[in-house]
């Protein structure tokens, strides 16, 4: 099967990278995406979001031909989409932007045409993105997971997943690099997919079916956040009996076949804090463990909250300064942070005057702004403040010397300080 073209939807974190890939491999990449002017920026050149490298591989691909991007879908071999799949407010995948980006290519798919979806997605949404490409295109035939190979007409397509595990910031690496799953709806669409992630990836390409290869990539992040939870959950028994959560952790981590995580003030970011609801929801007479890990972490902040609030009662007046707002250490990702949801209910509850100090973004986030916190430096937090909440381990933060913090009241999250 030869792809000369593909065609990549949603030209983000994930679909930008892979789409300056593909072309770096030679093929003629069409990039979509619905924001006009990403797409105005891509075309000359230049990247509309920040991802070591891609500057360069963008500016390229685009100069050699190889990467054009438009707003609406083209005909090609190949459609991959990576379009967002967040979570509704009561912890459900949003599919909505996976469902328009399958019936905004149905016009333009022909047959022998594969589509692979790249975004996050629930078990079964694989097969829904064939149904609704079916009511889009009764001409076109669409496989069905299970179906007799023969059954299936000579005007096919293949449909495939195929989940993305790149770590932000080293983007570029990983999609070359990384193993990857792929899932196809029938085995003749699994085997389509392997043939184009073979055309580009390094690493194995571990073949499956697509409910696989969905289920894959969430319990990856599931495994994380309930590994993460039992450090949490740890860290409550040590404050209930006193006893230092970092030293029991780190000699129960000498036994041989333990490793136990670092607990935090809570889990954020747009995987691990979302992903695993994409299975409680849809199996939640099964997942009452991930569904209880959840809640572990969801419920660390407030245990931040209450014992700042326990500290600040002690004093006249606190000023209380936030160290990091990112959702973890050395990045500027804001999204689903704990300790920007923490620096919030802090100034909501009235604990004390709060100065939010994060080296990796250069304004507050508009959540913090409507309350009225300014961003503070480093300096000025410790020169200042009564009570300091530690809550990234920021380089920043790991290098400040005992001295400057000696006599002030330290709620260390991190176990940096303590
Ligand atoms: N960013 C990561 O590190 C990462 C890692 C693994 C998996 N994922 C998954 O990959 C998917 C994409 O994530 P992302 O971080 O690239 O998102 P993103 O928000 O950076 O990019 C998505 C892009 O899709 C565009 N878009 C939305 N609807 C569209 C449509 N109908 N047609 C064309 N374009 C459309 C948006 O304008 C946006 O530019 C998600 O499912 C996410 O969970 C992301």
């Amino acid at each position: 099967m030869s792809f000369d073209s593909v065609c990549v939807v949603g030209l983000g974190y994930i679909g930008l990278p892979t789409a300056s890939v593909l072309a770096a491999n030679g093929m003629k990449v069409l990039g979509v995406d619905t924001n006009a002017d990403a797409v105005r920026t891509i075309n000359e050149g230049r990247i509309h979001i920040h991802e070591p490298d891609l500057d360069v591989a963008v500016r390229d691909a685009v100069a050699q031909g190889n990467l054009l991007a438009f707003t609406e879908p083209q005909p090609a071999d190949a459609f991959v989409l990576a379009v967002p799949t967040p979570m509704t407010p009561d912890h459900r995948p949003d599919l909505s932007y996976v469902e328009s980006a399958a019936r905004a290519i149905a016009p333009v798919l022909r047959p022998g045409n594969l589509v692979v979806v790249e975004s996050t997605i629930p078990v079964g949404a694989t097969e829904a993105v064939c149904r609704w490409i079916a009511e889009e295109r009764p001409d076109l035939a669409v496989p069905t997971r299970g179906a007799d190979p023969e059954s299936v007409g000579e005007d096919r397509i293949f449909v495939a997943h195929c989940p993305e595990r790149v770590l932000p910031g080293q983007i570029m690496k990983e999609l070359v690099g990384n193993d990857r799953v792929v899932g196809g709806v029938d085995e003749a669409s699994t085997e389509a997919a392997v043939a184009l992630y073979q055309r580009f990836c390094q690493g194995a390409i571990l073949a499956t079916d697509c409910r696989t290869a969905e289920l894959c990539k969430l319990c990856e992040n599931a495994y994380r956040d309930v590994n993460i939870a039992f450090a949490n959950e740890l860290s409550l028994v040590c404050e209930r009996f006193d006893i230092d959560v970092w030293q029991l952790i780190s000699f129960a981590n000498r036994h041989p076949r333990v490793n136990i995580l670092k607990p935090g003030p809570g889990v954020g970011g747009h995987c691990i804090a979302i992903d695993p609801w994409f299975i409680v929801s849809s199996a939640p007479e099964q997942t009452k463990l991930m569904r209880q890990a959840r809640e572990v972490n969801d419920g660390k902040p407030g245990v931040v909250v209450e014992r700042v609030k326990r500290e600040a009662a002690r004093l006249e007046d606190p000023v209380i300064a936030c160290l990091g707002l990112a959702f973890k250490a050395d990045v500027d990702d804001l999204r689903e942070s704990p300790a920007v949801a923490i620096t919030a209910r802090l100034v909501e509850e009235g604990v004390g005057r709060i100065l939010a100090v994060e080296p990796y973004v250069s304004s507050l986030p508009s959540k913090l702004t409507a309350l009225g916190v300014v961003a503070a430096t480093l300096e000025a937090a410790l020169a200042e403040a009564d009570i300091l909440v530690l809550l990234v381990d920021h380089r920043q933060f790991r290098e400040v010397a005992p001295s400057a913090y000696a006599g002030k009241v330290v709620v260390d999250t991190r176990g940096i300080w303590s």
